[in-house]
């Protein structure tokens, strides 16, 4: 039996505890020690890493160790399509933090788009499904801003010739007992799928094949990807190449409560593509609030910050101010500012920030082929 709030890439089961995750997936808090020595090389330092949205890592202190060496590191992370249109806000907080990352570096960003994964995990897709929605879901990844001189998008099953080789390598060192446990697959899983671990542990080391000479990896990604390289990360030395490092961020909730995780499944998810309409009537309609249920009330008492997913939302995404989003926070524990005012702000932000990413998006419809691995 799974236990409630488990997380591994295939379920995140209910109400997470990412004190408690950190002990049981054996990686380290982001302190503020490591934060001073990253700011050390960014002089600045995003918002997702002062608010703890991204919280834990994996070896952080080592990839800082080979960048003051002069080794330079690359930058690695994905996205598995399943239906078109299907990106959510979510996904885009470890994008948006390796862009930051490329920039501040200098470095070369790998994007794997496993357009296999889904289908092979999914009984209702077919291959051609994850495969159109591969194409859709880069627009939204070169939205982002990426380096197209810098970035390299790699499509499993259009660039298997230079990843099949190398997830044989791996794969001969996972045996299936190692992966039941870590995903919790019993024998009915299929083949294909108890397989997918290898070919996601390919780009982290690629680089490194491709040049000839060994290269630090970074993989900033969400904590439920993070079993895939506690187990890869164990067979890449026996390969030659270094373990990757991880920076992990925590989820960004459903729209119906904190503590869960926004998934491409939910209708209380907001995609990249919704329009502005949309996306009022499901913060109207969905968005907890920590708010009284009187208006009396709430100007007595005060609202709770703290569960409110509108204010969680500005928090770790649309409000990076850091004195306004105090204020807002202030203003609303004190009864000030209402459940309505503080969607009202949330749904404004969050228009004016994908207005201009669906504008990034179709432009990027004619950059595509500046992305993709030959
Ligand atoms: P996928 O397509 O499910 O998700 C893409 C990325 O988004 C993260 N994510 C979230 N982050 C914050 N809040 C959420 N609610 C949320 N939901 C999803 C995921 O953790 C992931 O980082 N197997 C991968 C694809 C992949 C990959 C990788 C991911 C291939 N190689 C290397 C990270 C790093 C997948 O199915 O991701």
């Amino acid at each position: 039996m799974k236990e409630k709030g488990s997380v591994t890439p295939y379920e995140v089961d209910g109400e997470i505890n990412y004190s408690k995750l950190i002990q049981e997936f054996g990686v380290s808090k982001i302190d503020n020690k490591l934060l001073e020595r990253i700011k050390k090389h960014t002089k600045d330092l995003h918002f997702f890493l002062r608010r703890g949205v991204f919280f834990a890592h994996r070896d952080m202190n080592w990839i800082l160790d080979e960048y003051e060496k002069g080794n330079k590191f690359f930058i690695y992370t994905g996205r598995a399509s399943s239906r078109g249109g299907r990106v959510h806000i979510g996904h885009l907080l470890p994008w948006i933090m390796c862009k930051w990352l490329q920039d501040k570096f200098g470095a070369e960003v790998w994007f794997q788009f496993p357009d296999e994964e889904k289908f092979l995990y999914k009984p209702e897709l077919n291959l051609e499904d994850t495969q159109k929605a591969t194409y859709e879901d880069m627009l939204d990844v070169i939205a982002i801003g990426f380096d197209p001189k810098k970035t390299h998008f790699l499509v499993d099953t259009k660039n298997a010739n230079l990843m099949y080789p190398e997830a044989c390598k791996v794969a001969k060192k996972i045996t299936f007992s190692m992966i039941k446990s870590s995903f919790g697959f019993t024998d009915s899983n299929n083949i294909g799928s108890i397989f997918y671990t290898a070919m996601q542990a390919v780009p982290a080391f690629l680089p490194s094949v491709l040049k000839g000479k060994n290269i630090p990896c970074l993989i900033p990604l969400g904590i439920d990807q993070d079993p895939h390289f506690r187990i890869s990360r164990d067979v890449m030395p026996k390969l030659g190449y270094y373990k990757p490092s991880i920076l992990h961020c925590v989820f960004l909730s459903p729209l119906t409560g904190i503590g869960g995780k926004m998934s491409a499944s939910g209708e209380d998810s907001i995609w990249t593509t919704d329009s502005p309409d949309i996306v009022k009537k499901k913060i109207n309609k969905y968005a907890f609030s920590g708010g009284r249920d009187t208006i009396e009330e709430h100007r007595k008492k005060g609202g709770n910050p703290d569960v409110d997913v509108s204010f969680q939302y500005l928090k770790f995404f649309f409000e990076p101010d850091d004195e306004k989003l105090k204020k807002i926070e202030n203003d609303y524990r004190s009864g000030k500012l209402l459940t309505g005012e503080l969607k009202m702000i949330l749904i404004e932000k969050i228009n004016s920030f994908l207005k201009e990413h669906q504008r990034k998006r179709e432009l990027a419809k004619k950059e595509i082929g500046k992305f993709l691995v030959k």
